[in-house]
């Protein structure tokens, strides 16, 4: 264990330039134009894990973006560990905000600056270097490894769901290891056992079948940007509850423990609102703000456009406008059920001057993970090992759609052990991704497998 460790101690700067290199590689998986970069990017994550030692290195096609699957199944008797992650990013825009270009990785005060830098290209990357730290040193891993890294998580992992179902025996594993979270903060060993779910919807509504001169016609037909606005304020209330009728009724309370739990994480509500740069906080009354983040489910509009949006002024009277609303969900809700839900309030309380058409665009099931699992301790120790601290626990807001589709299938349990921090811009400008957790978390995937082959 201690050469590997040296040997990982010894390669930083290595690490870090065969990061770069992925990180410049723009593969948006939800943009049309950048299939080639997909396929670039699995190519990458194909060589880096051949030239690690993994074996049966393969780039599988699906209906959407290549899956890369690769294993090294040598240690009998042994448990064997899934690593999942994704070489997916998300777009750029606005691009005009980014201090350096999002594929042109630029280092600034211990930080890697890069679309995908922290999501999830980097916390990937920690895993090959650990296993490959085991064979330059040791010449084998100290129990049995498969990869899955695939392309389309950030748009809901559809294919990767229907590979699952259909290749259980394949990845059949003793738990399931991903590094696609958050530490709590900085310098803190952090495992998270709780992800929220998702129900994504776009609501159009139409008024009149052409754009209209708003000096003509205005006062006469109901404006469809008036008529969404008036739909999306009535789904929460002045307490901030979501209005549609039985949305609530499957959601987990939270117990006395778990509150007194989270209270006991140094966290200050007036340092987050600080940050974020406003007076003050909004949510659900009756919760504090780790709660309504990781514990309650909540509704947003991500988008709303129609009408005319150029520079100046235009008089207009739009004959469409559209939302795209997400609702984040917490055990035990149902993304299918809540869809429903949602599609017939919103028709519900659509008036007759316009049509509504609702589409559900994506979804992902909410996941709280076995604390007691035997992966879950192996991880807790790994990564205090690595940072040589206690680990803490917590819960996450984001979700990660497959997480719930493995543990179902392969009947396993995951192990989320993020490296990342919210604060690293993803999905926004300047996204990064802190070198120093970069490296703990090579030592802590390295400490893991240690531990779970025991
Ligand atoms: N890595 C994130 C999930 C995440 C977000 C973890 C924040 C920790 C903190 C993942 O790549 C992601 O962005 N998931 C999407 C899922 C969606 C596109 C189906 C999300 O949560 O919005
Ligand atoms: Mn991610
Ligand atoms: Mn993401």
């Amino acid at each position: 264990m201690e050469q590997v460790i040296n040997y990982i101690n010894g390669n930083r700067d290595q690490y870090i330039e065969e990061l770069k290199e992925f990180l410049r590689i723009p593969s948006i998986s939800t943009l049309p134009e950048h299939k080639s970069d997909m396929y670039n990017a699995a190519n990458f994550v194909s060589s880096k894990l051949k030239q690690a030692g993994i074996e049966n290195v393969s780039i599988i096609e699906t209906a959407g973006h290549p899956l890369v699957y690769g294993d090294w199944m040598n240690a009998p008797g042994k448990p064997t560990v899934l690593i999942y992650g994704h070489y997916d990013v998300q777009p750029v825009d606005p691009i005009e905000l980014w201090t350096s270009p999002p594929f042109e990785p630029t280092i600034r005060d211990g930080k890697i600056y890069a679309r995908g830098a922290t999501d999830d290209k980097g916390q990937v990357f920690m895993h090959i270097k650990s296993v490959e730290a085991y064979f330059r040193t040791m010449n084998k891993l100290p129990l049995n490894v498969k990869f899955i890294i695939e392309g389309e998580e950030e748009i809901g992992s559809g294919n990767l769901d229907k590979f699952v179902k259909g290749n259980t025996d394949k990845l059949k594993c003793d738990t399931i290891l991903i590094s696609d979270t958050a530490l709590f903060a900085p310098g803190i060993p952090t495992l998270t056992y709780g992800l929220r779910g998702l129900s994504y919807q776009e609501v159009e509504v139409t008024g009149p079948n052409r754009d209209l001169h708003s000096g003509s016609f205005g006062g006469s037909v109901a404006n469809p940007i008036n008529t969404l606005s008036q739909i999306i304020s009535k789904l929460l209330d002045k307490n901030g509850k979501i209005t549609i009728p039985g949305f609530y009724d499957d959601v987990l309370k939270l117990s006395k423990k778990e509150r007194d739990n989270f209270k006991a994480l140094p966290f200050s509500e007036k340092r987050f609102a600080k940050d974020l740069g406003v007076s003050k906080l909004n949510g659900e009354s009756g919760y504090t703000t780790l709660e309504r983040i990781w514990a309650r489910p909540t509704l947003d509009c991500n988008g709303i456009f129609g009408g005319f949006t150029g520079k100046g002024a235009k008089t207009v009277l739009p004959s469409k406008a559209t939302a795209k609303i997400s609702m984040r969900l917490v055990p035990h809700q149902d993304p299918k059920k809540i869809s429903k839900l949602f599609n017939k309030y919103i028709k519900q309380i659509t008036p007759k001057t316009v049509t509504v058409k609702v589409s559900d665009l994506h979804g992902a099931y909410p996941i709280i993970t076995p604390l007691e699992d035997k992966s879950t301790i192996a991880a807790a120790k790994a990564m205090s090992r690595a940072f040589g601290k206690k680990t803490v626990y917590m819960r996450e807001g984001g979700s990660i759609p497959i997480v719930v589709v493995f543990a179902q299938k392969l009947k396993a349990a995951p192990v989320l052990m993020g490296l990342g921090l919210n604060s690293e811009n993803l999905h926004s400008p300047n996204e990064h991704f802190n070198l120093n957790h970069f490296q703990l978390g090579i030592l802590g995937s390295a400490y893991f497998l240690d531990e779970f082959s025991k």
